[in-house]
């Protein structure tokens, strides 16, 4: 049996009748940027994210990008983030002139440990980025806090988390802003590039719907320098289409989750991944802790199973960042999970009888051992 990692075909075929016409449309209407589709789900998508408003835009990372020029973030200037995150999140902080400083995550949930934050901020700190990596919250109230008692902003990275809960809050809805990322492989994905901020603040939205159109206030009267930035008409309307299923979907992958959860359950050596108790999780990616993950990686492989390393290395390593000094050894919660995590097939329409056939070949992997 083959089981990809994803399979966004399927997908499409429940959607195929709805999606048609409205490229069809859009085209007879030569109506590509802005206009009603875009409109129509900065609308949807708010009231989804119990937000006030929403701006389309190109990508999760112009999101991020965004969100932090709106509330004054630049040269200078220090974000606090963790390491166990796509590059994405740290080059929106280095792109607006600014610095990550990294604190480790926690060994269960893999996401940002709020008890380190305190020890990194300084004088330069102007925001925190939690990240809601693999579709779960970060566990916001400590980090709101601490925030709050230091003057900091808080935006959230909810590039993964499309319609996840932390205390029956939507991530995204907690602070000053909340970055979505609609890659087509996210929860909520689009047929190429696509993203959005929501925020409850006016003056946040008013500053990012300049910023993503080269700061125009009106056609041709530019009160800043913005970037092309803009989210397209059909993307906004294959969002459409797709936000009325997506509680379904989440639902469908918090099943798949749970099966995972029963059949792996005892499998000695195998760590499940932790739901926390503040959070209601949407599993963009289901991810097993081992010690020879890349043993059990090439297995699955050859048994035609499809699994990814979410992420293999932790940012503070990237090339990318060797100016910045990191050593091996200085947020080793994150290194050892980058060489620990291995993610098993994730998506909405995964049958029962693929999930077990993954599920049988790690049994079968881990006995042998
Ligand atoms: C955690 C995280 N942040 C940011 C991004 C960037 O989003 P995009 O690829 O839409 O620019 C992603 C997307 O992969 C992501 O997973």
């Amino acid at each position: 049996m083959n089981v990809p990692f994803l399979n966004l075909k399927i997908q499409y075929k429940e959607i195929e009748k709805e999606v048609v016409p409205m490229v069809t449309e859009a085209m007879s209407n030569a109506a590509f940027i802005g206009g009603p589709q875009v409109t129509g789900f900065e609308t949807e998508f708010a009231a989804f994210c119990d937000s006030k408003f929403c701006i389309g835009v190109n990508s999760g990372t112009d999101a991020l990008r965004f969100a932090l020029m709106a509330i004054g973030v630049g040269a200078g200037d220090e974000v606090i983030t963790v390491p166990n995150t796509f590059i994405a999140t740290t080059e929106a902080i280095s792109q607006v002139g600014a610095t990550p400083v990294f604190v480790d995550v926690l060994k269960d949930t893999s996401e940002m440990d709020p008890s380190l934050i305190e020890g990194k901020i300084s004088k330069k700190t102007k925001a925190i980025i939690p990240v809601h990596l693999y579709g779960q919250t970060v566990d916001m109230d400590p980090i709101m806090q601490t925030a709050k008692k230091h003057n900091i902003a808080v935006i959230e990275d909810a590039c993964q988390a499309h319609g996840a809960l932390y205390k029956g809050k939507k991530a995204g809805s907690m602070g000053v802003a909340g970055c979505f990322s609609f890659y087509p492989g996210k929860n909520l994905g689009a047929y190429g590039e696509a993203g959005a901020v929501v925020t409850q603040d006016k003056e946040i939205d008013k500053k990012i719907r300049m910023i993503r159109d080269h700061g125009q206030e009106q056609k041709y009267y530019h009160a800043i320098e913005g970037y092309n930035g803009r989210l397209d008409a059909i993307q906004a309307g294959v969002l459409r289409i797709k936000l009325k299923r997506l509680q379904s979907w989440n639902d469908s992958r918090r099943q798949n989750a749970k099966y995972y959860n029963e059949q792996l359950s005892g499998v000695k050596g195998v760590t499940l991944p932790v739901e926390a108790d503040f959070a209601k999780a949407i599993y963009h990616i289901y991810a097993i802790h081992l010690d020879d993950r890349d043993g059990l990686q090439k297995f699955l492989t050859d048994k035609g199973i499809g699994t990814g390393l979410h992420y293999p290395v932790p940012l503070h390593l990237q090339k990318a960042y060797a100016h910045m000094g990191y050593k091996e050894g200085s947020l080793p919660v994150s290194e050892s999970l980058s060489k620990r995590l291995l993610s098993l097939p994730m998506f909405p329409e995964l049958t029962r009888e693929e999930i077990k056939y993954v599920c049988d070949c790690v049994k079968e992997y881990m006995d042998k051992k």
